[in-house]
């Protein structure tokens, strides 16, 4: 039987990436889809695919940057499925002028609203589900730059990454003692559209070799069918090839 067969599952930045591998692979363990980004279009395709496959999908369009639009999402699962079981809180962005030079307040505000302020709407919405459950998953899509400082992701990116990370320990701390566990995930290189927002463009031939979406399905999907008592804290996932490890041992 598919383990996560009765659940719900909401994953926001669903429409690419990591998001709508994790998605695929929620559903292929049973549980029953909300999916959430800014653009229908990618979402609706992804719940026509789950539902050609006998899943359940539902569609629910929002920004994450809009604390009141997420609190209407919640409102929907309430009314269409009654419990929340996996918040995989995915969306994330980042910015071309990331560096301090050129770094601006919308700059910034984009960048911590998108990735930091969105997650904590998220679980706040989350949460309420699971309290009442006494049990829930929660995995936040932090990065390897919520683990450690570089300047390629740029200042706000890391500094909210980190606040994610740090976020997610938070929630273990209070609400273990409801039955909820929450997990920060802090991926290397994934090769998903983000990257086309390099200030340095990425290659074909060092997409190939980064990690690819599905591996972190995977590794959602994994956390995602743990059993009740188990509770992955924090996980750091990377390429083999890592590039900054690679660049470094170039200096011979
Ligand atoms: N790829 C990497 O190397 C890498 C590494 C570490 C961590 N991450 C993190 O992984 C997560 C997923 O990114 P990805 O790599 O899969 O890239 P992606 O394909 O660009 O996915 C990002 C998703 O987030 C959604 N999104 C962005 N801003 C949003 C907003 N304000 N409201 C609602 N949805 C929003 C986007 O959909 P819409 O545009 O339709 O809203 C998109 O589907 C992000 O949090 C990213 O920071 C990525």
């Amino acid at each position: 039987m598919a383990k996560l067969e009765g659940r719900v599952a909401w994953v926001t930045g669903a429409g690419s990436g990591i998001g709508e591998a994790a998605s695929l692979a929620l559903a292929g363990e049973g549980a029953r889809l909300i999916l959430t980004g800014r653009r229908k279009a990618p979402l609706e395709t992804l719940a026509a695919r789950i539902r050609a496959a006998n899943g359940v999908a539902e569609v629910e369009p929002a920004d994450v940057m809009d604390a009141a639009a997420i609190a209407r999402v919640g409102a929907a699962i309430g009314e269409r499925f009654g419990r929340l079981d996996i918040l995989v809180n995915n969306a994330g962005a980042n910015i071309l002028e990331r560096d301090w030079k050129r770094l601006t307040p919308a700059g910034i505000d984009q960048v911590i609203g998108a990735n930091l302020s969105a997650a904590f709407y998220c679980v706040t919405v989350a949460l309420p589900f699971m309290r009442a459950q006494k049990d829930g998953v929660l995995i936040h899509t932090a990065s390897f730059a919520g683990r450690f400082v570089h300047p390629l992701s740029g200042a706000a990116y890391t500094a909210a990454k980190h606040g994610v990370v740090a976020m997610s320990h938070s929630i273990n701390m209070e609400e273990c003692v409801n039955g909820i566990r929450s997990t920060a995930i802090c991926p290397g290189e994934v090769a998903t559209p983000i990257l086309d927002k390099r200030p340095v463009p990425v290659s074909a031939e060092d997409r190939a070799r980064m990690l690819q979406p599905a591996d972190c399905g995977d590794l959602i999907r994994y956390v995602a069918c743990l059993p009740p008592h188990v509770c992955i804290n924090e996980v750091l996932i990377t390429p083999t090839w890592n590039r900054g490890y690679v660049a470094f041992a170039a200096r011979g």
